[in-house]
C-alpha cells in the first residue's frame, strides 16, 4: 500500500489559510499533452492563524512553469501538491499563476479530466480537481470561475454562462462562487437537444442534453424529466435556477450515476438514454430520478455545499430525500416507500450489520471516494425523513426555508443543518443529533399485552456494537403505530410514538376489542422491528391495514417466516400463505405496481441478511433452493390466477413508460415470472416473442434464464443488439444474475472473454464481475470458483481504476456471516488482493476494513 494511507480526522478540521476571489482557466486541449494554464487570486483568510504557507493540491501534473504576481517562482511538486513558504508570499492578496501539463488519454481512472470515445470530460468529486491543477482542492474554500477552453473540436462546455465563443475556442463564466469539486469541462462532437424553460423568477433558461450523435432520439425523456425537477423545485420548495444555461453531457465511461456540476450536469449514459425499445420501465424511473437528484443539488450542494467531506450527508441525504420526494409525487408515494425500504434494507442495513459499518457523518477515513455509501445516501435520507416527521411538515418547509436564507453561499456542516429544525421548530434536537454520530441499525422490539380491555406495548431498543463504536447510546426513534380491528377496521388512526430510552411502555385503552397492532407504519424509522405476530394477524394487516406499507411489510414477513422455516427445518409453505398471495394477486383494488412488490419473494441476500440477524448461519444453497421451491409452490397452486393476470395485465396501444403501465407490466411479469417455475416458461416465451418494448423483452428473457431456458432468446436478444451498448450491458448481466449456481462463476468467467467484454467500462464491468458477486448462490460457491474470479478481476481493475475496483469489493463485505470453511476461503482472497505492493490506496483502505 502507498504511504499515503494515513487516515483523515474530521476532528482535526483547520480552516483554509487562504481563500480564493477569483479563478481563471486556460485549457489547451490535447489527448496526450494537455495545457492547463490557472490564474487564481488569493487573499488570506481571516478566519485563519495569519503567517501561513500556501499548500496547493496537486496529483500526478507536470509543472511547466509558476509566478506570483507576475513574477517567477520556483516551486517543487512532492507526491500530493506544492508548498509556497509563507516568507516568500506577499502580505495581503495575490495572483499564483501556474501552468501544468496532464494527458487526459491515458487516464483510465476516470478522475480528473479523461477521454470517453473521443470526448473529453472531467469528473472532480471528491478530489479529482488536483488531477487539473494545482489548487486547494477542498470544499469550503468557493471562488467564481471563468474558463477559456482551446479546441478544434465543435462542442466545448464549463460551468457557469457562455461568455464568448470563436474558431477554436469558448470561454465560460459562472458568476457563482463554487467549491473545485463542482469545476467541468466537456469538449467533443456532440449533438443537444434543447428546449426553454422560463422560472418562476422570470429567467428564460436554454436547456441542453448533449449526447454522441445517433443518440438524440433517446434524450426525449430525460428533458421531460429535468423540466419537471426545475418546476417542482419551484413549487415544493420555491427554489428556482440560477444560470441563463443548463447543460446536461452523457458520457459512457463513468464511474458513479452522475454529477451534479454547476449547470453542466455530467451523467453516466444509462441515466439520460432511453427509448421504449432499448430502456426497462426501472431504467425510465432511475433517469427521472437521477436526472432529478442532480438538478437538486444546484441548491442543497452547491448554492449550499459542505464544509469537509465529513459532511457528505449535508448535500447527498438531503437530495436524496428530495428526490424520493419528487418521485412520490410523480408517479406513487406508496410504491416509492415500499421500494426505498427495499433498498436501503438492501444496501444500507447489509453495509450496517458488516465490517464497513460507519455513521452518517463519518468521524475518519483515508479515501473518501469509499465513503459514497448507502448510509451517508440513503440512511441520510432517511434522517431528513425522521426529521421532518418529528417537527410536522409546515416547520420541515420552514426549517428548509430557514437553510437556504441562512446558509446561501457557504459551505456548511450538520450542525448548521441540525440548527435550523431546532430554531424552526423550537425543539432541541441533541439527542437525534446521534443518529449521525452513530454507526449501525438499531433493533427495536415490541412486545405486547392485552388484559381488560387494555393494550400495553413495551419498546425497546438496542444497538450492538460496530467497528469502533463498542458502546451505543439510545435514540429518538419516532415509531408509527396505529391499531387495527380483526375485522379489519381501523381502530386508531396513526400516532407517533417518541421512543428515547432503552425501554418505554405505551398504554391504549377503551378498546372494544384485542387489536392488531400495526408498527412501524411507511416505515417511520431505519430500524429492525422484532415484532413477534401470528400469521393470521399478519394476514389482517395485509389485506385491511390503512397504510400502504404496512399492508406490504406484513405479507413480507409472511413470507419471511415461511422461508426462514423451509431453510431450517424443510417445512412447506401452508395454506394461509398461498391464500394471502392469492388475494392480493387478484384485488383489483390494489395497485398494479403493489401487487408485483407483494408477489415478489425477498432475495437471497436479504434471506441471509435476516437469517443471520436471529442468529443462524445461513448456508447460501439452502437459502436458493427453497426460495425456488417457494416459487413452484406457488406457481403450481396459483397457477390459474397467475395466468389470468398475465393476459389481463397487458398495454395496449403506444409504450409510455409513465407509472400506470409500468406498474401494469411489472406486475405482469412477476406473475409470469412465477409462473414460469410450473409451466416452464411457456407465457413468458410467449412475452418475449410479442414484445414491443424492452421491460417486456428483458424482463421475460430473465424470467427464462431463472427457469434454465432463454438459450434461444438470448442469442436473439443479441443479434438484435449487439450495437447498443447499453442494451448489451443488460445481456451481459442477465446472464449471470439469473445462472443456475453452480454455473454463474463458469458463465461469468466465459463472458469476461467476450469480445465485447470491455473490462475497463464501469458499465460493463460490473454488468459482469458486479451481478457475480450480487448472486449469492453462485457467488458463495463453497469451491471458491466465485471468489476467486471476482478477486482476479478486482485487482486487474484496481491497476487501472481504484475508485470502480474499491466500489466492487464490496461484494465480500458480508463475508462474516457465513460458515469457516466460507470465511477461509474469502479471508485468501482478500489478502491476495492486499499483499499486492501495488494495492491502491481506494482498495488497501476497503479491504483493510473487511478483514477488520
Ligand atoms: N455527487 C454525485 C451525486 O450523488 C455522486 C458522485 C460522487 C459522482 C463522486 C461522481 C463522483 O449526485
Ligand atoms: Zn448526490
Amino acid at each position: 500500500m502507498r504511504d499515503t494511507a494515513q487516515p483523515i480526522y474530521l476532528a482535526d478540521y483547520q480552516p483554509p489559510a487562504f481563500l480564493i476571489e477569483q479563478v481563471e482557466l486556460t485549457f489547451r486541449l490535447a489527448p496526450k499533452t494537455t495545457r492547463v494554464v490557472s490564474q487564481i487570486r488569493f487573499a488570506p483568510n481571516p478566519a485563519a492563524a495569519p503567517g501561513q504557507d500556501l499548500r496547493l493540491d496537486g496529483e500526478g501534473l507536470t509543472l511547466i512553469a509558476a509566478s506570483i504576481d507576475g513574477a517567477h517562482v520556483t516551486a517543487t511538486p512532492d507526491a500530493t501538491g506544492l508548498s509556497m513558504a509563507a516568507a516568500t508570499l506577499p502580505d495581503g492578496p495575490f495572483t499564483w499563476e501556474a501552468e501544468v501539463e496532464i494527458a487526459p488519454e491515458g487516464n483510465t481512472a476516470l478522475e480528473g479530466l479523461y477521454m470517453s470515445n473521443g470526448m473529453y470530460c472531467t469528473q472532480c468529486e471528491a478530489e479529482g480537481f488536483r488531477k487539473i491543477t494545482f489548487y486547494p482542492d477542498r470544499p469550503d474554500v468557493m471562488a467564481p470561475f471563468r474558463v477559456r477552453i482551446e479546441s478544434d473540436l465543435p462542442v466545448l462546455l464549463s460551468n457557469g454562462n457562455p461568455a464568448g465563443r470563436g474558431p477554436g475556442w469558448a470561454e465560460w463564466d459562472d458568476p457563482h462562487p463554487k467549491p473545485s469539486y463542482l469545476f467541468a469541462l466537456v469538449a467533443g462532437e456532440l449533438t443537444a437537444r434543447t428546449v426553454r424553460f422560463t422560472t418562476m423568477e422570470g429567467r428564460d433558461v436554454t436547456l441542453n442534453i448533449w449526447v454522441r450523435p445517433g443518440d438524440e432520439d433517446k434524450t426525449a425523456y430525460a428533458l421531460d424529466a429535468l423540466k419537471r425537477s426545475m418546476l417542482w423545485d419551484e413549487q415544493v420548495y420555491g427554489r428556482a435556477y440560477d444560470l441563463d444555461i443548463f447543460n446536461i453531457v452523457a458520457v459512457d465511461d463513468f464511474n458513479m450515476g452522475a454529477m451534479e456540476n454547476k449547470g453542466l450536469n455530467i451523467f453516466n449514459s444509462r441515466y439520460v438514454l432511453a427509448s421504449g425499445v432499448t430502456a426497462t420501465d426501472s431504467d425510465f424511473a432511475a433517469i427521472e430520478r437521477i436526472i432529478a437528484h442532480e438538478y437538486f443539488h444546484n441548491w442543497t450542494g452547491n448554492r449550499i455545499t459542505c464544509r469537509d467531506w465529513f459532511q457528505l450527508s449535508l448535500k447527498e441525504g438531503l437530495t436524496v430525500f428530495r428526490d424520493q420526494q419528487f418521485m412520490g409525487d410523480m408517479r406513487s408515494h406508496a410504491v416509492k416507500r415500499i421500494e426505498d425500504v427495499l433498498t436501503l434494507r438492501a444496501r444500507q442495513f447489509r453495509e450496517d450489520a458488516g465490517p464497513l459499518a460507519h455513521p452518517v457523518r463519518p468521524e475518519s477515513y483515508v479515501e473518501i471516494n469509499n465513503f459514497y455509501t448507502a448510509t451517508v445516501y440513503e440512511k441520510g435520507a432517511e434522517l431528513i425523513r425522521m426529521l421532518r416527521l418529528l417537527v410536522g411538515d409546515a416547520q420541515y418547509r420552514g426549517a428548509l426555508d430557514l437553510y437556504f436564507a441562512r446558509h446561501d453561499g457557504q459551505a456548511c456542516t450538520i450542525e448548521d443543518w441540525i440548527a435550523v429544525f431546532e430554531d424552526a421548530a423550537g425543539r432541541d434536537l441533541s439527542q437525534f443529533k446521534r443518529w449521525y454520530e452513530q454507526a449501525g441499525t438499531p433493533k427495536v422490539t415490541l412486545l405486547e399485552d392485552w388484559q381488560d380491555g387494555k393494550l400495553t406495548l413495551t419498546l425497546r431498543q438496542h444497538t450492538a456494537p460496530t467497528p469502533g463504536q463498542p458502546l451505543k447510546e439510545p435514540l429518538l426513534i419516532p415509531v408509527a403505530l396505529g391499531l387495527i380491528a380483526p375485522d379489519g377496521t381501523e381502530l386508531l388512526p396513526t400516532q407517533i410514538l417518541e421512543l428515547d430510552s432503552p425501554e418505554q411502555v405505551f398504554r391504549f385503552s377503551d378498546l372494544p376489542t384485542k387489536p392488531v397492532v400495526s408498527a412501524l407504519r411507511g416505515f417511520s424509522a431505519p430500524v429492525q422491528l422484532a415484532h413477534a405476530q401470528s400469521s393470521a394477524e399478519r394476514a389482517i394487516l395485509l389485506g385491511h391495514d390503512t397504510d400502504p406499507f404496512a399492508r406490504f411489510e406484513a405479507g413480507r414477513n409472511l413470507a419471511r417466516d415461511i422461508l426462514h422455516a423451509m431453510i431450517r427445518d424443510g417445512a412447506r409453505p401452508g395454506p394461509e400463505y398461498l391464500e394471502a398471495m392469492r388475494l392480493a394477486l387478484t384485488d383489483h383494488a390494489l395497485d398494479p405496481a403493489f401487487r408485483a412488490l407483494v408477489l415478489r419473494l425477498p432475495g437471497e441476500d436479504e434471506l441471509a441478511q435476516s437469517l443471520h440477524a436471529a442468529g443462524h448461519t445461513p448456508d447460501p444453497d439452502a437459502i436458493h433452493t427453497a426460495r425456488r421451491l417457494a416459487l413452484r409452490r406457488m406457481a403450481d397452486a396459483l397457477a390459474p390466477d397467475l395466468a389470468r393476470v398475465v393476459e389481463d395485465m397487458d398495454t395496449p396501444g403506444p409504450f409510455s413508460p409513465d407509472a400506470r403501465d409500468a406498474g401494469r407490466r411489472a406486475l405482469r411479469l412477476a406473475a409470469a415470472g412465477v409462473l414460469a417455475h410450473a409451466d416452464g416458461g411457456a407465457k413468458a416465451r410467449a412475452i418475449f416473442a410479442q414484445a414491443d418494448n424492452m421491460t417486456e423483452q428483458f424482463g421475460a428473457w430473465s424470467a427464462l434464464l431463472a427457469v434454465g431456458a432463454g438459450a434461444e432468446e438470448g442469442a436473439q436478444f443479441h443479434r438484435q443488439w449487439q450495437g447498443d451498448r447499453l442494451v448489451m450491458d443488460k445481456w451481459f448481466a442477465a446472464q449471470v444474475m439469473h445462472a443456475a449456481p453452480e454455473r454463474a462463476a463458469k458463465i461469468a468467467a466465459a463472458l469476461t472473454d467476450h469480445a465485447a467484454f470491455d473490462w475497463k467500462n464501469p458499465n460493463r464491468f460490473r454488468a459482469v464481475i458486479g451481478s457475480l458477486g450480487a448472486h449469492p448462490a453462485g457467488f458463495h460457491r463453497k469451491d471458491g470458483a466465485g471468489y476467486r474470479l471476482v478477486a482476479d478481476w478486482l485487482i486487474r481493475l484496481d491497476g487501472a481504476n481504484p475508485q470502480a475496483a474499491a466500489r466492487v469489493s464490496t461484494v465480500f463485505e458480508t463475508w462474516r456471516r457465513y460458515d469457516h470453511e466460507r470465511q477461509a476461503l474469502i479471508r485468501a482472497e482478500l489478502t491476495r488482493m492486499q499483499d499486492r505492493p501495488e494495492c491502491s490506496r481506494d482498495m488497501g483502505e476497503m479491504v483493510g476494513r473487511m478483514l477488520g
